[in-house]
């Protein structure tokens, strides 16, 4: 594993925590279920595998692969949202199990599991050569590698940008979006695993206005939270009207409402046999 000796992963990484703990991403994370279980049949899932989703969040693919018969662990650094995930499983009667757990620190033991899952969450660790490689351990030969990366050029690649012109990100860290670029997983995957299917996708997100967008995600979605708490009010005035502003020129609605398409990578890996 490559890591950078002047980076501080760890301190970066509580900051991220912090982000991923404000707000509740919760009420954004349900929105894009369909996310979960489009993977699920990318991966094509058999009943009764062993299922772990890394960095779950309310546990889209947890669910979408609970649904499908497999046996689910899921994991996420933030406790809180488990606790939504779990009430989630217990709606459906589905049986799934939840781990509070680092996704670049994974506590499984190696090939473990059958697949291995992620919807734009293990994108958004630090030390992403780190967390690519403990995807591939815990991952039984054979096994599957499940994936949802947003793309540089999607709608949250421009809002995590926007955001990042108000409050840069750490120094040293490579960007998330980089998970939703072809060069970027043959360089985290390539030596690791025996095929890598990539297709690109898109989710749309839905709102009532562009004001609606920004009021639900100052709310919610933690990292823009935390990024308006450290502005001053000149400052958290201009970002929001940018956020408008870029979900206005993004919107594709034709019949009302708002309509943000967000492109993203689906990939599914193979791992040697
Ligand atoms: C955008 S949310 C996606 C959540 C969920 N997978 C979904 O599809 O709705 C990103 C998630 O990654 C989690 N996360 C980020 N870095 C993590 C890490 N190093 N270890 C565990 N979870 C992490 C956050 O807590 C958050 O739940």
């Amino acid at each position: 594993v490559t890591t950078d000796p002047s980076v501080d992963y760890d301190a970066i990484k509580q900051r991220h925590k912090g982000n991923w703990s404000a707000g509740d991403y919760a009420v954004i994370g349900t929105t894009l279920q369909i996310v979960g279980e489009s993977l699920c049949e990318a991966v094509d899932v058999a009943c009764g595998w062993q299922v772990i989703d890394v960095a779950a969040g309310n546990g889209n693919a947890s669910l979408a692969a609970a649904r499908r018969g497999c046996e689910v662990l899921a994991t996420d650094y933030v406790t809180a949202l488990l606790d939504h995930l779990r009430e989630r499983a217990a709606a459906e009667r589905l049986p799934i199990e939840t781990r509070t757990e680092d996704a670049e620190a994974l506590n499984v033991p190696d090939d473990s599991f059958d697949a291995v899952l992620s919807t734009f969450g293990v994108s958004f660790t630090p030390n992403q050569e780190r967390a690519a490689s403990e995807l591939v351990r815990v991952c039984r030969p054979g096994g599957r590698i499940g994936l949802a990366n947003w793309t540089p050029d999607s709608f949250v690649g421009h809002m995590l940008r926007t955001i990042g012109t108000y409050v840069p990100p750490p120094t040293g860290v490579r960007s998330p979006l980089e998970w939703g670029t072809d060069a970027r997983l043959v360089e985290l995957f390539g030596d690791q695993v025996a095929d890598l299917q990539v297709t690109e996708r898109e989710f749309v997100f839905r709102f009532r206005s562009p004001a609606h967008f920004v009021e639900v995600f100052r709310t919610y979605y933690g990292p823009l939270v935390m990024a308006l708490e450290t502005l001053d009010d000149e400052g958290r005035a201009a970002l929001q009207a940018d956020l408008v502003e870029l979900a206005r020129r993004s919107d594709t609605a034709r019949a009302g409402g708002l309509r943000l398409p967000s492109a993203y990578l689906e990939v599914v890996a193979t791992t040697a046999s």
